[in-house]
């Protein structure tokens, strides 16, 4: 099995600590090591983890190669493939996909986002090597997570009966991308719908057919600047216009809402996506007051809030459910229900140049 590690995303939801040129995958959010590299370590924890293929774009480079190294010994054999402006999963993992190829045609991947936490790390292990046998069989698998809100920017998937066994695998019945709040809020009350992670596991040889299935045109671009590619020691580089010309969309989109081949795993691992300041507030260990702090923060009668200073000392005084962060540049202050919104202003700055 091949590890396909995606790091090509900018996490704005995170601002001001995750920037554009320093998304949050290379963040120590959760642990004294990036999200990117507990990912690592994660996929390396898979015993049958054989390779590891990282997939981001020309400015981040570096970065991900410094923090693979960091967790590689030299013959570990990992690589570094390059898109020159990033097309979102659905073509990213169609490149990770042929140069898997190129190695051993019929290879098993397991498709990481990079931005994840995962608490239990056995419990992912397990899941993994459970559907490593529905992946070689030809099945394209997702791990589904229990659904604690109706969150819309997840993927919902509806599982069927098993039908193979004792497998721990359940068929597909529908997966819906990003459904809009009323048909989450239903999907949450049906009581049998899962998150879709992110998570995916295939041969490689199904993803691409698939992919030829729904989208020849991505699978088309994909070759084409696959086929122009240059393989440096470092990197492996697409051809840039070719790639430029790639259709841009999700693996979600693309893929997973049309395949009839999907199956789900429930995994049941303290997942959590960080996608945003409120559920870094849920994820970490709550004082008395309810708060989470981080670095140098003085507080008095702030209740259910979330401090992180990153130099400077934060002093509080009678807040409940605030997200306060403090860097070198900016300081965010924003009600705990509102962080959805730091995306927001995220692009108003942008546009303000
Ligand atoms: N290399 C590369 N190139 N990586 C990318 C690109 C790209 O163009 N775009 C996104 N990624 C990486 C991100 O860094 C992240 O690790 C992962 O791919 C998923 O992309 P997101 O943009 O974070 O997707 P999402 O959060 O909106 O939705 C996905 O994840 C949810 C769970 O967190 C979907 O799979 C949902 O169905 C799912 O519920
Ligand atoms: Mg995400």
């Amino acid at each position: 099995m091949h590890a396909v590690i995606l790091s090509g995303g900018s996490g704005t939801r995170l601002w001001p600590l995750s920037r554009e040129a320093y998304p949050k995958q290379f963040l120590a959010l959760n642990s004294n090591d990036s999200l990117l590299e507990e990912t690592l370590q994660r996929a390396r924890a898979v015993p049958a983890c054989s390779g590891l293929l990282a997939i981001t774009n020309e400015a981040h480079r570096f970065i991900v190669a410094a923090h693979l190294q960091r967790h590689e010994t030299p013959a570990s054999g990992s690589r570094i493939l390059l898109e020159p402006d990033g097309r979102n999963t659905a073509p990213a993992i169609a490149l990770a996909a042929m140069q898997i190829q190129a190695e051993e045609p019929a290879a098993v991947m397991l498709v990481l986002p990079s931005d994840h936490v995962i608490q239990n790390t056995d419990a992912f292990v397990a899941a993994v090597e459970e559907g490593i046998k529905a992946a070689e069989s030809g099945k394209l698998v997702t791990f589904g997570v229990m659904p604690s809100t109706a969150h819309t920017g997840y993927g919902y998937i509806r599982a069927g009966q098993p039908q193979q066994g004792d497998a721990a695998w359940l068929p597909v019945r529908e997966f819906v991308e990003k459904p809009d709040s009323p048909t989450a809020e239903s999907y949450l009350a049906d009581g049998h719908y899962y998150w879709n992670s992110g998570m995916f596991m295939f041969r490689a040889d199904r993803y691409l057919e698939e992919l030829e299935r729904f989208r020849p045109d991505i699978l088309e671009a994909c070759q084409k600047a696959w086929a122009q590619r240059q393989d440096d020691l470092d990197f492996v580089r697409v051809g840039e216009e070719a790639f430029a010309a790639c259709p841009e969309d999700s693996i979600d989109y693309a893929v997973m809402e049309r395949t009839e081949e999907a199956v789900v795993l429930p995994l049941d691992a303290g997942w959590s996506d960080v996608g945003s300041w409120s559920s870094l507030w849920e994820l970490h260990d709550q004082d008395d007051d309810g708060n989470v702090v981080r670095g140098d923060v003085l507080t008095e009668e702030v209740t259910q809030s979330y401090l992180h200073s990153e130099g400077r000392l934060i002093a509080a005084i009678g807040v409940d459910n605030h997200v306060i962060v403090e860097t070198d540049d900016v300081v965010l202050v924003a009600d705990k229900n509102r962080v959805q919104d730091v995306k927001r202003l995220v692009s108003r700055l942008r546009e303000a140049g």
